[in-house]
């Protein structure tokens, strides 16, 4: 053997240092040793339930692991590069501390489906972190729903200001959207959760292995039905990783509505401190850079999606080394999307509002001119000619920097004369938005259905 390596049996040179440095995956994938750990505990049982290996000699291999655990997690442990990955570091470990039983621990297992396995549970591991931080985030905007269902603000299409909503409805939105991205993560977790323990290098193995049990022990839920998908897929990861970047999708769509917002020509958040920064030169500033961040950062979760789909897409069955890519691309989409939930959440539970701004943004941006149309249209006048009606008062109106609602009724008469004192109910934006009694929309009955739907489903 020309050097120490666990498969080293038939070469005769020493792998070159650059292409240790290029292969190794140690220095990212030993972030695994606790589900390679558990993984490896969970084989070394089912092997001995299933008399591959004695009691004596699983319990050994068991104790044995649970040695390496405690190496690692006090910073003991000694990570080498030339023993490739951390699969390799861990058994060589093992074998070191137990002697040569160490050696029978891969019985009827290949690195193809333990890094599938690990991985898995790795991934798993990252999701429920995700779903908790997800309805710590829902929470979050519902609250602010709750606390805010008088205040009203522009709805806008185009960016233009179309019709007052409350603020209450604007917020829900966005609670719906991460609760439909709270059901993705659970049926990624569902699908996830599969062993392929009991794979081997790809075809299976001549031992009676059991995959049922190896996965009742690691808590999955599911066994693969083809060794060869089994050691092949990566679904699982590329999923968690579209799902993470609709998370940011929508992350950094209320983050670009934060910005606009916090504009002094908006002015209608008061941005947390604690989540905004000041500029080194213009004093005057404070700047909403977590938002910017998070909406930035969004770009690179969905490089991480896109890498692995493009890793993936031309590999033929079973296992290619290509396929250890996977890793650092989620761990980046992993780290960046469970930390942008969490600091949104914390960001919204600080955030300010200011209702007088949005008020004045409804009276710049004729916000009641659908709803004079409308009356017009109840006096009996044809839709096209309220619409013009309605938008000559407007002009007038916008030439003399007022809102409609500030016009006398002999004012609003010179329009139509259809036009009498009930009209000043109609152009109030609280009662447009208490107009309002379509399933689903901004008025007030809609939105405290809302609230209460997503508070029972938080409760429960
Ligand atoms: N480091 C490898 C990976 O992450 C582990 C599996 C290696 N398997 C092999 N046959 N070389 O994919």
């Amino acid at each position: 053997m020309a050097d120490n390596k666990l498969w080293g049996g038939r070469f005769a040179a020493k792998t070159a240092q650059s292409v240790e440095d290029y292969t190794e995956s140690v220095s990212y994938d030993q972030n695994l040793y606790r589900e390679d750990i558990s993984g490896s505990q969970a084989h070394a049982t089912m092997l001995a339930e299933q008399g591959v290996l004695t009691a004596e000699e699983a319990e050994t291999l068991v104790k044995g692991l649970d040695q390496v655990l405690e190496e690692i997690e006090s910073g003991k442990f000694e990570w080498k590069k030339e023993m490739e990955d951390l699969h390799m570091n861990i058994e060589s470990r093992l074998t070191e501390i137990v002697g040569p039983v160490g050696g029978k621990l891969h019985t009827g297992r290949s690195r193809n489906d333990q890094v599938a396995t690990d991985f898995r549970l790795h991934v798993l591991r990252s999701l429920e972190a995700w779903k908790t931080a997800l309805e710590k985030l829902i929470a979050s905007f519902t609250a602010k729903a709750d606390q805010n269902r008088e205040v009203l603000l522009p709805g806008y299409t185009h960016l233009q200001p179309a019709q007052p909503v409350s603020l209450a409805h604007h917020m829900l939105a966005y609670a719906w959207m991460f609760k439909r991205d709270h059901s993705r993560v659970v049926d990624c977790i569902n699908r996830a959760n599969v062993c392929p323990l009991g794979a081997a290098a790809l075809a299976g193995t001549t031992y009676p292995l059991k995959p049922e049990t190896s996965a009742k022990h690691l808590g999955m839920t599911e066994t693969f039905r083809n060794s060869l998908d089994a050691v092949s897929d990566r679904d699982f990861v590329m999923e968690a990783m579209f799902t993470g970047s609709l998370v940011m999708t929508h992350l950094s769509r209320i983050c670009e509505e934060l910005i606009i917002w916090a504009n002094p020509c908006f002015g209608f958040i008061k941005l947390p401190d604690e989540f905004s920064t000041g500029s080194s030169i213009m004093p005057q500033k404070k700047n909403p850079d977590v938002c910017e961040l998070m909406r930035g950062k969004t770009g690179r979760v969905f490089g991480d999606l896109i890498s692995l789909l493009t890793t993936c897409k031309g590999l033929p069955l079973a296992y290619n080394r290509d396929m250890q890519e996977d890793k650092e691309p989620f761990f980046d989409c992993d780290k960046t999307v469970h930390a942008s939930v969490v600091i949104m959440a914390d960001m919204m539970d600080a955030m300010g509002f200011n209702p007088e701004n949005m008020e004045a943004a409804l009276k710049k941006g004729f916000l009641n001119a659908t709803e004079l149309a409308d009356y017009l249209v109840g006096k009996g006048i044809p839709f096209r000619e309220a619409h013009h009606i309605t938008g000559s008062a407007v002009a007038k109106a916008e030439a003399e920097s007022r809102g409609l609602e500030d016009m006398s009724l002999e004012e609003l008469q010179t329009f139509s004369d259809k036009i009498e004192e009930d009209v000043f109910e109609v152009l109030s934006y609280e009662a447009a938005v208490k107009r309002r009694v379509s399933p689903g929309s901004t008025g007030p009955e809609s939105v405290d259905a809302q609230i209460s739907e997503l508070q029972g489903w938080l409760a429960s």
